[in-house]
């Protein structure tokens, strides 16, 4: 038992072990925002089903908060626990790199892309926005009425504006994470690299594309 725990402790206490765990941390958080917007996606089922019940987007809402409580604050917490994480090593590995580096290198990032360089500006951007998405959707949401709450969210064009900025800091956020995914797990060959790169590219326009589409069609008309 002392073993592990030791074992678990060099792991965390080193430099390739806090990445390994920041990028598979990501991963989770990733895979969490795919489903989140599967759900959401619900929502352009229309204010309500053929059926004349209630719409497919507060079937899902409701659906969720039917789960046993203790297993939605499980996921819950789980999720914030996987982003703290992720969120401390980064600032953790981002100090030691700094200090690591000489006064030559301080002076300009060579070759680094702009999502790379903005990682931190737009995490703490994303984080912002998290805390004012959850106050306003999920601690003042109602699930049986979530399609009204959206709608009535997105009406106001500047909160569209803020959230279509910050799933734009998301976008670069995610192509440079997904990258560094499979850099991190030793998956990344210098030929291979390339294609990476359009997948990560390719999952950024995709997923915040179809996040961006909500507060457009919202105020395009197009949901209503
Ligand atoms: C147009 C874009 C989005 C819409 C319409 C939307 C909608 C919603 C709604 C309705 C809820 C409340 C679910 C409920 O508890 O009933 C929610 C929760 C949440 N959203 Fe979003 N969301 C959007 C984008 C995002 C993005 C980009 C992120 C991540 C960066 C995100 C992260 C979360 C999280 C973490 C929760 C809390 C889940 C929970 O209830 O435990 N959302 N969202």
């Amino acid at each position: 038992m002392n073993d592990i725990i030791t074992t678990a402790c060099k792991f965390v206490t080193s430099s390739i072990g806090r990445k390994i765990l920041v990028a598979l941390t990501g991963a989770c958080l990733l895979l969490f925002l795919v489903g989140h917007l599967a759900g959401n996606m619900t929502i352009f089922g229309g204010e309500s089903t053929a059926a004349g019940g209630s719409s497919w987007i507060d079937a899902y809402a409701v659906g969720l908060h039917s789960m046993p409580a203790w297993l939605l604050w499980a996921i819950r917490l789980g999720l914030l626990a996987i982003l703290l994480i992720h969120v401390g090593l980064t600032l953790v590995l981002k100090y030691e790199n700094y200090n690591a580096r000489t006064h030559y290198q301080k002076e300009g990032t060579l070759k680094a892309t702009f999502s790379s360089r903005t990682m931190v500006l737009t995490g703490v951007m994303i984080f912002c926005f998290l805390c004012f998405h959850l106050w306003q959707l999920t601690f003042n949401g109602n699930p049986a009425d979530c399609y009204h709450h959206i709608l009535a969210a997105f009406s106001n064009p500047w909160c569209s504006a803020f959230y279509i900025i910050a799933i734009c800091c998301l976008f670069l956020h995610v192509r440079h994470g997904v990258q560094s995914v499979f850099q991190t797990l030793g998956l990344a060959t210098r030929k291979i690299r390339p294609l990476y790169n359009l997948v990560a590219i390719a999952f950024g326009v995709v997923v915040c594309g179809l996040f961006i589409s909500i507060p457009v069609c919202v105020l395009t008309g197009i949901l209503h």
